[in-house]
């Protein structure tokens, strides 16, 4: 027998303790969004279908979530509870026949196994529910379950409709739930709001189906929700522990890892160092062998076999291999430097193609170029890529040379082993083998001074 299994993701609240305009689910988190850290928790157990629900901002957030393949939206325009919430999705799942997974939109730390094994034990034990639970020390603010020595819950109550008596129970709910579909529908469209906040509490379902079982999860960081900056920022720390901690164990060197921060979408191969206050983030990929750091910043970059990286910010780029970037480079709008190039200290390079063993060592700018092999970037060359209103590109081919204090002004093709003499400013093509010198001739004057001079009788 085949269990379908079907995704409700809780989204529609404002969350306004976090007193941010932006929806709270789309708070960032280790380089994603608060939901999309959730969605990222359904890896193992492949749904049939995933339903956000969302209500509070919901174009926006339904646009953050564009990317996410077979996603389906529905919108809950007023938010009466978190029962009401899953009232949404009945029309969206009429006729379905499997399991409804609940998760929170704000609880981002879950893991996937521990949701795997939630959906395992849900089946194998045939449950009508199952919930995720944990023994709380502080257990104030969360609804509490009420279940027998084997698990089996009689009850929810939230925190504030519980006697002080039944507050002494330390079992939280998550708020991340197995239902079996055709058994929650037999009470989830008669729920009522005579509570505390008159809401309409998913919670209250749990009483009037059997058997629901809790489930306690073994680390119970997995089940904190981010209500408030503060909850965020711990979040973030767990989150960053659990990335630097696997990165490590699968080969990666960290010095000083506390000063270190790496998104969970970035992809580490085995045998990197990377040094104090290096910060990895977006899709960025960086092969084995490479050297990153100290101080540097890479984002959204692939970052080629054994290059070393130092005191430099790479964005939205590509590094080839065996590169030598830094101290103090900036590669930018996607700039593709090719195999063991040299791009040193105070260099920018935006937008441009570079070949392979091409270097510019020391204080240039490289905009819309495309550079071949072997070329050498005197100090202080500058493509002038820009006359005020569009940009333009400059071709520079193999072997060609420009001087220190050089102008590119672009559009311009500088062939192959050309020379550019220093200073020189480059308004036409050059063709292969040329040198090119645009300096004045020198002149030099003997016992020179400035007529002003002469025309004064020193005043002393
Ligand atoms: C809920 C549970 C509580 C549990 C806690 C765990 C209920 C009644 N209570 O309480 O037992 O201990 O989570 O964190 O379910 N939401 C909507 N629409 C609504 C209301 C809420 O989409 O109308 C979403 C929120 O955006 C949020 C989630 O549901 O992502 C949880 O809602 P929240 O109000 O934070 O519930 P809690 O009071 O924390
Ligand atoms: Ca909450």
């Amino acid at each position: 027998m085949t269990h379908s299994l079907a995704v409700a993701v809780l989204a529609a609240g404002k969350g306004t303790r976090m007193r941010s305009r932006l929806p709270k689910v789309l708070h960032p988190l280790g380089g994603r969004t608060l939901v999309e850290n959730v969605l990222a928790s359904l890896e193992q157990v492949q749904p049939d279908r995933q339903i956000a629900i969302i209500g509070y901002l919901a174009d926006e957030v339904r646009a953050a979530l564009a990317h996410v393949s077979g996603l389906e939206f529905v919108e809950q325009t007023e938010q009466l509870g978190t029962g009401h919430a899953v009232q949404q999705v009945i029309p969206a799942l009429e006729g379905f026949e499997g399991n409804l997974l609940v998760l929170n939109g704000d609880v981002p730390l879950l893991r996937p196994e521990t949701i795997a094994k939630m959906v395992k034990t849900h089946v194998e034990n045939n449950n009508a529910a199952t919930i995720l639970t944990a023994q709380f020390e502080d257990p104030t603010g969360y609804g509490r379950v009420f279940c027998d020595d084997s698990y089996i819950v009689s009850e929810i109550i939230e925190h504030r409709d519980c006697t002080s008596e039944q507050r002494h129970n330390k079992r939280i709910n998550s708020g991340i739930y197995c239902f079996n579909w055709q058994q929650l529908m037999t009470v989830l469209p008669h729920l009522k709001s005579d509570n505390d906040q008159n809401e309409y509490y998913l919670t209250d379902v749990v009483k009037d189906l059997s058997p629901v079982m809790a489930l306690d999860v073994d680390d119970i960081e997995e089940i904190s929700g981010i209500n408030n900056r503060k909850q965020l920022s711990d979040a973030a720390t767990i989150l960053q522990r659990r990335i630097k901690d696997e990165l490590m164990l699968s080969g990666i060197t960290m010095i000083n890892p506390d000063s270190i921060t790496i998104d969970a979408t970035v992809t580490v191969e085995p045998d990197v160092v990377i040094e104090p206050e290096t910060h990895l983030r977006g899709h960025t990929t960086i092969a084995a062998g490479c050297h990153l750091g100290p101080g540097t910043l890479i984002e959204n970059s692939t970052i080629g076999a054994n290059t070393t990286v130092r005191y430099s910010v790479i964005s939205d780029s590509t590094v080839e291999g065996a590169g030598r970037i830094g101290p103090y480079a900036h590669l930018r709008g996607q700039a593709i430097i090719g195999e063991d190039c040299r791009i040193g200290n105070f260099v920018e390079v935006k937008q441009s193609t570079i070949g392979n063993k091409t270097n510019a060592a020391h204080l240039a700018y490289l905009g819309n170029a495309t550079l071949g092999d072997q070329v050498n970037i005197g100090a202080g060359t500058i493509t002038a890529n820009y006359d005020g209103f569009e940009k333009h590109s400059t071709v520079i081919k193999d072997n060609t040379k420009t001087g220190s204090n050089s102008v590119l002004v672009a559009p311009v093709t500088l062939g192959k082993n050309v020379t550019v003499g220093a200073g020189a400013v480059v308004t036409k093509d050059v063709d292969d083998n040329c040198l090119i010198v645009t300096r004045g001739e020198r002149r030099v004057i003997k016992n020179w001074r400035p007529r002003f001079v002469n025309n004064k009788t020193a005043k002393k």
